[in-house]
């Protein structure tokens, strides 16, 4: 398929532009490059650097030699749930107008399919564990409504105009391509592991522990880590899907397993095998004790099995590209 790719710089989407290349599709990557990296498009992608507010580029986007392409991927957004609480306007102007945007390209240009990057934070407090996609949605942070209010406006397109889609509701995304090709990291990261490698390679003094005296086995927050190839692979075959069966999906990509921050330094200890000091602070408002998906559905209508998203993987693959960054800002 030719496939226009959204967000295709960015962390996620440079993993997801691999899986497309080996699994033989055309890819353009679309981006402004505010958080992506050129360094991380493939040079066998089209490019375009332009911003999903930018209608006329996004119009011609969305056509190849004069034809409309086979599916967008779109994962352009801005994603820092505390940010979002604070700077709602920037939050509502990209995540949501921007959207409205590109689905008006999308349908003017009649391109049939969608792959929306959604995300967990949908969900907003557990009501239960495993957290499977009939539970309610009622988010907690600015960024987890903004992807409810795009899956709501997904589903009126879906029903006026025929436009298949499928919303890929993704726990914490974490590690690196396993082959170490992708090496453009992340600025200025407010997730997890990311952190945690930035200390390791010194960037950072130390991890904050955000609270932990949370109803968790060790005190500290316990997230479902799932690894971005595993993601990556997942938006291929839901493509395929909503292709083949003319249909749309509403699937959590998560693995299951609960890892707690605690466990998570400590592993990347042994892992790196750097001291990581951590400090433990006030817990961050908004953030629930524990979050873990049901993936059940991903499993059965995909046949998707996560293959790195153990904790080991996890952290090996983001400390390969981490500590190769360490080694390339040393030598300069
Ligand atoms: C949040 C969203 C998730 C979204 C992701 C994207 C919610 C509930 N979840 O994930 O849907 O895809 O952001 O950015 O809105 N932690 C520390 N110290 C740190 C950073 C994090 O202790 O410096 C802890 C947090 O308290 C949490 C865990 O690590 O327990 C993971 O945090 P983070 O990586 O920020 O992801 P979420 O907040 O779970």
């Amino acid at each position: 398929m030719n496939i226009l790719v959204i967000g295709g710089a960015g962390y996620i989407g440079s993993h997801v532009v691999k899986a497309l290349l080996q699994h033989g599709d055309s890819v353009t990557v679309y981006d402004n490059l505010s958080t992506g990296c050129r360094e991380n498009v493939f040079p066998e992608c089209g490019f375009i650097e332009a911003d999903i507010l930018d209608e006329r580029r996004l119009r011609a986007a969305m056509l190849t030699n004069g034809r409309p392409v086979d599916a967008v991927i779109h994962l352009a957004a801005l994603k820092a749930a505390g940010e979002s609480m604070l700077e709602p306007e920037r939050y509502a102007e990209h995540n949501i107008a921007g959207t409205i945007k590109i689905l008006n390209a999308m349908t003017g240009a009649d391109v049939p399919r969608l792959v929306f990057s959604s995300s967990a934070a949908v969900y907003g407090e557990p009501r239960y564990l495993p957290i499977d996609e009939a539970h309610p949605t009622e988010p907690t942070n600015f960024y987890g409504a903004t992807k409810l209010e795009i899956e709501h406006l997904l589903r009126w397109y879906s029903h006026l105009r025929e436009l298949r889609y499928a919303a890929l509701r993704y726990f914490n995304a974490a590690g690196y391509d396993p082959d170490g090709e992708i090496r453009g990291l992340e600025r200025n990261p407010a997730n997890l592991l990311p952190i945690i490698m930035e200390v390791a390679i010194g960037k950072r003094s130390n991890l904050q522990v955000f609270g932990d005296d949370y109803d968790t086995a060790d005190g500290t927050g316990v997230r479902d880590y799932v690894h971005v190839t595993d993601l990556a692979t997942a938006h291929v075959t839901a493509l395929e899907r909503i292709a083949e069966h003319n249909t749309d999906l509403v699937l959590n990509l998560g693995t299951e397993c609960g890892v707690s921050v605690r466990e998570m330094y400590e592993l990347a200890r042994t892992v790196a095998e750097r001291t990581i000091p951590v400090e433990v602070a006030p817990r961050r408002a908004g953030d629930p004790a524990k979050l873990v998906a049901s993936s059940a559905a991903a499993r059965e209508v995909l046949g998707w099995q996560p293959r790195y998203s153990d904790p080991e993987t996890l952290i090996r693959t983001a400390w390969r590209a981490y500590a190769a960054s360490g080694a390339k800002s040393a030598s300069k």
